[in-house]
Parts: structure tokens; C-alpha cells; sequence
């Protein structure tokens, strides 16, 4: 793993927004892996306005997000859906078609989750993967266990994911199940970029640069053995390495 240190968000998320770029850039069929939560929606405006100045089109590219909450639909304020689309797919020209986000409302959720995998598969797998990292170590929502999980499934939120992302819930409590991406379709990816950001993720990081291995109780630990993955902090999540 390649460790990036920044000054503030904006600067990282700039680093982030040009890694992605020059994907987009030097692609026929780009396939981007996207992430939801805090982290990433500063590198998503970066790359909106990349798009607005005319330096990248989104045309020709191919996304999947890493996971959705069980339950809500596509216009659920609080789905994944709805964010990716406000935060990044409604403000570029992707072809809606290209767009892939797990189907947590899905009535057959174990078939779902095999034709997800699938899908991406056929696509060729992904050309660059970004991720956030959960204060208890989570990547997508692959959350700390006695063994990881390598495909695309449903999964039971941890209590720390809960009341962590629970705080967003306003109108009802937030779901208990979610699918995700596995740690293998992750790994797949041929380039990785992990963003943290903020105090409360000063601990995980320092955990995951003082790994002495890869541990399915810190699930980003996986990243170890990736080829290819730059962890991207702002000054605070990296305070203490
Ligand atoms: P955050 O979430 O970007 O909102 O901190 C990251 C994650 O839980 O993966």
C-alpha cells in the first residue's frame, strides 16, 4: 500500500478525483468501482467539474458501486442509489444504462448478489476501485468477521457501522442488512484507492499500517496484498503513523 498524506480534504480529494481522471482519460471502457458515505463526495464534485470544463466525459464509462443498504428503494433519500445519482450521475453525461449499484430491494437478494459478480466479471473486472474505510476497519460493507467473505452478499451491519451511519437516519432507523461487493471482487480491481479522512479515523489507519498480516477482523487489511492501492489521508486520519 501507498500511503498519500494531504493538508485538507479538498487537496486529497483533488489527488483522488485526478487518479480516476486519468482512467477515464486513457480508456476506451473505462470500469470505475465506487464508493458511497462522507469520504468520497468531494473527489465526486472534483470530478463534476472535470467534466464541466471539458477535461473528461463520462460517455464511455462503466460503473459499479461496492454496496446498498436491504431494503430501500432506488428513491429512498438514504439509499446509495439516491446519493450516487446526487452526488455524481446527475451532474455528468454517463449513460444511465452503464450505471450498476447492488439491488438491496431486490426480492431474491442471494440471486442478486451472484449476478453481480458476474456482471462485473463480464465488464473485464475494474480498472480502479475507491473505498472508504469504516472506523471499525470495514470496506464496502465487509464487516470485521472470523473469515472473509469473497463474493458479492448479504451481510449483517455491525453495531459500530450502525451507529456510525445510523446518524444520517432521520425519518426511521437505518436498515440491519446490506449487500455487498466481497473482499475478492475488491481485490480484482487492477488499481485501488482508499480515501480517510478526519480524527475518527486516526486509529484505523494507524492499525492498518501496523498490520503484522491480513486479518478478516480488520477486513481493509486484504489491501496488504493488493499490487496496486494508495491510501489517501487528510493530515488528521494519519496523525498517528
Ligand atoms: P465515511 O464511511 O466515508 O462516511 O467515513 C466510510 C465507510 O464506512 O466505508
Amino acid at each position: 500500500m501507498e500511503l498519500k498524506v494531504f493538508d485538507d480534504v479538498s487537496a486529497a480529494s483533488e489527488y483522488a478525483a485526478g487518479m480516476i481522471a486519468d482512467i477515464i482519460k486513457t480508456k476506451s471502457d473505462p470500469i470505475l468501482g465506487l464508493a458511497t458515505g462522507a469520504s468520497p463526495i468531494l473527489t465526486y464534485k472534483k470530478l463534476v467539474d472535470l467534466y464541466e470544463s471539458g477535461e473528461i466525459s463520462f460517455n464511455n464509462v462503466v460503473t459499479f458501486n461496492l454496496d446498498e443498504y436491504c431494503g430501500l428503494a432506488a428513491d429512498d433519500v438514504n439509499s446509495y442509489h439516491y446519493f450516487m445519482f446526487d452526488k455524481l450521475f446527475d451532474h455528468v453525461d454517463i449513460d444511465i444504462n452503464n450505471v450498476h449499484i447492488p439491488d438491496g430491494d431486490s426480492d431474491d437478494p442471494i440471486a442478486e448478489a451472484a449476478c453481480y459478480d458476474a456482471l462485473i466479471d463480464s465488464f473485464g473486472g475494474i480498472d480502479i476501485q475507491l473505498l472508504g474505510i469504516g472506523v471499525n476497519g470495514h470496506i464496502g460493507f465487509n464487516e470485521p468477521s472470523d473469515s472473509f467473505i469473497g463474493a458479492t452478499h448479504i451481510v449483517e451491519l455491525s453495531q459500530s457501522t450502525i451507529d456510525v451511519n445510523g446518524k444520517y437516519f432521520t425519518d426511521y432507523v437505518i436498515p440491519d442488512r446490506a449487500i455487498t461487493m466481497g473482499i475478492d471482487q475488491i481485490m480484482k480491481a487492477k488499481k485501488i484507492i482508499m480515501l480517510a479522512y478526519g480524527d475518527s479515523k486516526a486509529d484505523i489507519i494507524y492499525k492498518l499500517f501496523h498490520a503484522d498480516s491480513v486479518t478478516p477482523m480488520i477486513p481493509a487489511t486484504a489491501l496488504i496484498k493488493h499490487p496496486d492501492c494508495t491510501v489517501i489521508c487528510d493530515k488528521e486520519a494519519a496523525r498517528k503513523l
